[in-house]
Parts: structure tokens; sequence; C-alpha cells
């Protein structure tokens, strides 16, 4: 093994989300950045959507100047956001399938059909020193083709081994929580012997993680939606005893 302990990315899009859904001026992001750096994450994971639902331009620009820990910009190939990736210089890109009516980044990247686009897109954020993920399929010939065109990591798309392990794709859920995971760890040895750096993001929580951390082969986790709701949890307490001071006690 490579590394000691794997790094966390602390994707908090869905911190934006509810600030999005009132238009207020809370939850502040850099706020919420500053406590998980804090609480010991090594990266903060943002994806700043073409159709803007959740993270602004100004979130990447405020995250950037006031955080002390990576950036890892999650992006499509659109022009427009490779710009504002270009300016605003993250630790990291990863870059990722975008459609508008998605209600989360489904499927991995098609290295295949985009390689063209992907290796001058990977030679310039280089040429600049921005690293750059490809977030893929744990597919072996997408692995392949990833290290081909010179990315500095993959991210395995985990959803579907997540959705099984939760129990949520029905009665074939085991079937392909067991299936996902052989992928995954086929992938993850490939991308080590390629001497990629080897990611891993999407429908972790703190039980279906824990298979995945025992093959000692992922660097780093993104991970945002389970923090979040959990936060939503532990946090209500507190949130309860502030706003009942603010009524009782103003
Ligand atoms: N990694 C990538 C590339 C993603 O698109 C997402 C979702 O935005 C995540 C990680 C985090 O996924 P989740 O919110 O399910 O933890």
């Amino acid at each position: 093994m490579s590394w000691l302990l794997p790094r966390l990315g602390v994707n908090i899009d869905h911190i934006a989300t509810l600030r999005q859904l009132r238009g207020t001026p809370y939850p502040n992001l850099v706020e919420a950045a500053k406590i998980v750096e804090h609480a010991g994450a090594q990266q903060i994971t943002i994806h700043l959507r073409e159709d803007r639902r959740h993270i602004q331009d100004q979130d990447v620009y405020d995250l950037k100047k006031k955080i002390g820990i990576d950036m890892n910009l999650e992006m499509s190939m659109s022009p427009e956001i490779v710009k504002i990736a270009h300016k605003v210089k993250p630790e990291w890109v990863c870059l990722v399938p975008e459609k508008r009516e998605e209600v989360t980044t489904e499927g991995g990247l098609d290295v295949k059909k985009y390689q063209k686009k992907l290796a001058v897109l990977i030679r310039d954020f280089t040429k600049k020193k921005i690293k750059v993920s490809l977030f893929v399929e744990p597919d072996l010939k997408v692995i392949a083709l990833s290290h081909e065109l010179g990315a500095d990591a993959v991210e395995l798309h985990t959803g579907r081994y997540c959705m099984g392990a939760q129990k949520a794709l029905g009665k074939k859920s085991a079937t392909v929580a067991a299936h996902e995971f052989k992928r995954i760890k086929e992938a993850a040895l490939l991308g080590e012997k390629l001497g990629l750096h080897v990611h891993a993001g999407h429908g972790f929580d703190e039980i279906n993680v824990r298979k995945v951390v025992a093959l000692n082969l992922i660097e780093e986790y993104n991970i945002g939606h389970a923090i979040v709701c959990r936060a939503a949890i532990v946090g209500l307490d507190r949130a309860v005893r502030e706003m009942l001071a603010a009524i009782q006690a103003p």
C-alpha cells in the first residue's frame, strides 16, 4: 500500500442546494468548508454544473480564496466551465458527464467517445499544473484508456454498488452489489498497477464504504449526500436550541 490513510473529499454541493432552494444568504458555503477543513477532511469537492443548480461561480472563487485544503472541481467538458477552471486553478478537476435532467451524475464518462477532446483537456490542465481525474465506470478498458490519455487519476463510479448495498434495487440488490464490488476491485487493481491515483465516489454512506475501504486500494473518497444528510440529523439539536434562544431569550 502506497499511502497510510485514504483521503476524504467532502462534496458540499447539497449545502448549496439548501441555499438555492430559497435564495437565502445561508447556509454559507465558506463557513461549511471551514468546518469540513477543521474536522480533518483533506479536500472540498464541488460540482459547478452547467445549469448552476447548486454551486454558483462566486462560490468557486470564494472557496478557492478562503479554504486551506485542496479543491476538487467536478465539471463537464463545456468550454464555459473549462474556462472558469483554468482561471480558478483548483488542485484537481474531475471530469464528469452531465445531463440537464439528471438528479445526480449518472454513469461514468464515455472516455472512448470523447478521447480526442479529453486528451486536449488533460494536456491543457496539466500545463497549468491542475491534476485531472476522470469519473469513470469501474471497467478495465476505460481505466486503461484513461491512463493512455494521460489522466492523473480515475474516480471509480460506485453508485450501483452503493445502491445494491443499501438494498435499493429490490431483489437484484445483493447480486448487483457483489458484481459491482468485483468490478471496483479489479478496476482499482489495474489503476494501481498502471500508476494512476485511484479515487472512488457516488452513493457512499458510513456502512457501504467500509467494504471498499477494506480493499486498501482506494486513495481518495469523494462523499457528499450522506454527510450532508447526517449533518442535518446530528446538527438539529443545536439548531433548535439556537432558535429557541433567539425567540425566548433574544
Ligand atoms: N464524485 C462524483 C464525481 C460525483 O458526481 C458525486 C455526486 O456529485 C460524488 C462523488 C458524491 O456523491 P454522493 O453525493 O452520492 O456522495
